[in-house]
């Protein structure tokens, strides 16, 4: 009997001392996981964003380029396509009347880029935590600059150049650190 007590009690104790491990260890993976990024991989970040943004604009404005009375159908599903909404990376946002219900603003970064986009014409920026992974966030804020926008947006129509209509949001994965 006192043999069995004594097995019992070591048993407990080997269950506490495995339990207590894993708890540190899962705690210490959780601390390097959701460490802060350093101002290098966050300035990394930064700079693939802009050489990011400069490639998108440049593939918007060929399109509104391209643009005319005759082919609003197709130009509108190309954009679909290159913002395709698989793609969480890139995003063109909006709650005037917007073309896909997709496009309204889904968490609270792109509330308040989509809020400080239209109220100010300001753009935002962040790093933050999305599903377990650190990354860099930055909105453009967009007005109806170019005569092509109300083919598509047909409510843009009584518009003037200087509305503000929402914003377009980037989100750069930040990178480990490179040893
Ligand atoms: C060739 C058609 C076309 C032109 C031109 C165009 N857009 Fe869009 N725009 C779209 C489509 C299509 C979407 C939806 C993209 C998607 O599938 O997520 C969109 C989405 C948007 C959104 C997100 C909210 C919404 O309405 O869905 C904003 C804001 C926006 N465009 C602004 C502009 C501005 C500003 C211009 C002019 C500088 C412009 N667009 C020109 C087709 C166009």
């Amino acid at each position: 009997m006192r043999l069995n007590r004594s097995i019992a009690q070591g048993l407990v104790a080997m269950v506490l001392v495995v339990g207590l491990s894993l708890a540190t260890i899962s705690k210490s993976y959780a601390y390097f996981h959701n460490r802060q990024p350093s101002p290098q991989q966050v300035a990394f970040a930064e700079r693939t964003g802009e050489l990011m943004f400069q490639t998108i604009l440049a593939a918007l404005l060929q399109e509104f380029k391209e643009t005319t009375d005759a082919n609003v159908a197709e130009g509108s599903h190309s954009i679909s396509l290159i913002f395709n909404d698989k793609n969480r990376d890139m995003r063109l946002i909006g709650t005037r009347d917007p073309l896909r219900r997709n496009d309204r603003p889904s968490d609270s970064f792109e509330r308040r880029a989509n809020n400080l986009a239209l109220t100010a014409g300001q753009p935002l920026t962040g790093v933050e935590l999305v599903d377990d992974q650190w990354v860099y966030r930055r909105s453009v804020p967009l007005t109806n600059f170019d005569p092509s926008c109300a083919k598509c947006h047909i409510n843009y129509k009584p518009f003037p150049s200087t509305e503000r209509v929402g914003a377009l949001v980037l989100r750069v994965p930040i990178k480990p650190e490179m040893n």
